[in-house]
């Protein structure tokens, strides 16, 4: 494996409407960000991802962008942006932005262009389609319910369909048209002259369709297949264009990619992540598939600590040699990870700590979600009208329309809504949690009065602090080179055990967790030194004693 300028870098998400407000509209903005670019430096930061800022309806939060190359006035200007793309260099770190181009909103001009001129170069930007034995084309799913299929605005009477995987406002962008990659090209372009490092790119097992749009066996009682299904199918093509998209924008400026993708099979990782892969790294969205391999909340099955762990294992065995994953615990699509995959006796500070530690030390490149370094759980909602997320509203209404109660229906969205990560930032304990002067855009996380950074940032015991610790570890002169390119070997304790090894030339590092409420005592093979430990965990001579949450990271000379 060759060796990249990314490679031992940490990387965190920022969550624009969330994180930080400076105007007092109650929206998270760029001026925001900026004044907490300190505090992300002080954590250790190196890559900062910023989901999409761009000029959006915000239907989708942003992933359905409207015009890529301005930002959107609730954020601030372009001029904002210079200024933090400058300050966040200046203090040493880089900025990757969101590539949103499976799909852009129905509100961009190509869109509207297209609708209005059937006939127009922007037509040919879409997948314009006509309906098949008196409806839409196929029968797949969109991600976020309901057909992929709608009749083209301004021409309801006609026999003729639009294509949207996901919401009705975030039309696919026909990548089988060269005039298309183009202006995606030219646009990826103008961004990494700008002085991005590189982006995060959305959806991007989407792009390759059957242009047959054959459709799928249904498998739900609503005669739908969904759309992933298609997109598995599909996967083997998608080099296609992602090689052009690698070979046109990102190879020529080096940047640092990652691609929100399932994860590929072996035998085609090294196209993906190798040395010169299509991207530098991709999401371990392997839990997440297991998750929502049912087509619905209301089938979903939290896994179990085991299984959480076979994910991740098998991921990090399957990229040791050939590339390097980007192992995360949750996003803006998904619960707080304490919350969702450590044990109930551990959705507190001591999961979150025993979680960080199986995190950040994985080989890849480990990305942190806002709020995630202080330990945030899932934020407790109320009512539905509390979820701001349109998928939340969608799988509500469909477990009602199934007969569910209203108190059941609500208990899935919280359980599985995206919106329990996308709660605002908890700086400190004033009444809007720091984050705002005026009034939060989203409900405040019930804790805020005492989970916050201010409470932590000082607490040599904290959360924030461990994050702090595991992140200097990573990058200290004498664990660098094992802790980044140190294949990954897993170690076998039992279920509620997670452990692992890295493997480095000069040294192996032992990793071990115990999730279980009794205490774990576990003899290493030989005498290793504590490089660190959290809820109390202890190491004698051989013997490592592990409380419920207990983490250890031993080095063993060679
Ligand atoms: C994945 C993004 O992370 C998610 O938030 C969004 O809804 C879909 N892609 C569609 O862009
Ligand atoms: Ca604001």
């Amino acid at each position: 494996m060759q060796k990249k300028w990314w490679h031992g870098k940490i990387a965190y998400q920022i969550y624009p409407k969330s994180f930080m407000d400076s105007n007092g509209d109650g929206i998270g903005d760029l001026k925001g960000i900026m004044s907490r670019l300190p505090y992300l430096k002080h954590l250790g930061v190196d890559i900062i991802w910023i989901s999409p800022i761009y000029v959006s309806p915000f239907v989708d939060q942003g992933y359905d962008v409207a015009d890529y190359q301005n930002i959107d006035p609730i954020f601030g200007s372009m001029a904002d942006f210079d200024e933090l793309l400058a300050k966040t260099k200046a203090l040493g770190m880089d900025i990757i932005m969101d590539l949103v181009v499976n799909h852009c909103s129905s509100e961009h001009q190509w869109f509207k262009k297209a609708c209005a001129d059937l006939n127009s170069k922007e037509a040919g930007y879409f997948y314009f389609v006509k309906g098949r034995n008196g409806g839409a084309p196929d029968n797949l799913r969109s991600y976020f319910g309901g057909s992929v299929w709608d009749k083209i605005p301004g021409h309801e009477n006609e026999d003729l369909y639009y294509l949207h995987y996901f919401a009705k406002q975030q039309p696919d962008l026909n990548w089988s048209n060269p005039a298309l990659r183009e202006e995606i090209y030219k646009m990826v372009n103008w961004w990494l002259d700008k002085g991005i490092a590189g982006f995060r790119i959305d959806a991007i097992h989407s792009v390759m369709k059957d242009l047959s749009f054959p459709g799928l066996p249904a498998d739900d009682i609503d005669g739908l297949c969904h759309a992933s299904k298609m997109n598995a199918k599909m996967f083997s093509k998608l080099g296609i264009y992602l090689s052009e998209l690698r070979d046109r924008t990102f190879k020529p400026h080096d940047a640092f990619t990652v691609g929100e993708a399932f994860s590929p099979s072996k035998e085609v990782l090294e196209a993906f992540i190798g040395d010169d892969g299509y991207f530098s790294t991709l999401f371990d969205l392997s839990c997440r598939e297991v998750i929502e391999a049912a087509p619905s909340y209301m089938e979903y099955k939290k896994l179990t600590v085991k299984q959480f762990r076979d994910c991740i294992f098998g991921t990090q065995q399957m990229y040791n040699g050939i590339g390097m994953s980007a192992p995360i615990i949750e996003n803006h699509d998904e619960p707080r990870g304490v919350s969702y995959f450590m044990p109930p006796y551990l959705n507190n500070a001591e999961g979150a700590k025993a979680i960080a530690t199986v995190l950040m030390l994985l080989r890849g490149i480990p990305f942190i979600y806002q709020g995630q370094e202080i330990g945030m759980t899932n934020t407790r909602f109320d009512s539905i009208d509390e979820h701001e997320d349109l998928f939340a509203h969608d799988e509500y209404n469909k477990a009602k329309a199934r007969g569910w109660s209203d108190a059941d229906a609500l208990a899935i969205c919280n359980e599985h809504g995206r919106d329990n990560a996308r709660t605002p930032m908890l700086w400190d304990d004033s009444e809007n949690a720091g984050f705002t002067t005026g009034k939060p855009w989203m409900k405040l996380h019930q804790d805020h009065k005492t989970l916050n950074v201010k409470a932590q940032y000082h607490d040599e015991n904290s959360v924030f602090n461990y994050y702090r610790a595991l992140i200097a570890l990573r990058k200290s002169k004498e664990h660098f080179d094992c802790l980044t390119w140190g294949a990954f070997e897993p170690v076998s304790v039992n279920d509620a055990v997670i452990a692992y090894k890295r493997l480095g030339e000069s040294e192996t590092i032992l990793v071990v967790v115990n999730t279980a409420k009794e205490p774990l005592v576990y003899e290493t093979e030989a005498e290793g030194t504590l490089l660190l430990s959290c809820n109390e965990a202890s190491c004698t001579g051989r013997t490592l004693t592990l409380g419920c949450g207990g983490g250890a990271v031993l080095s063993f000379k060679k």
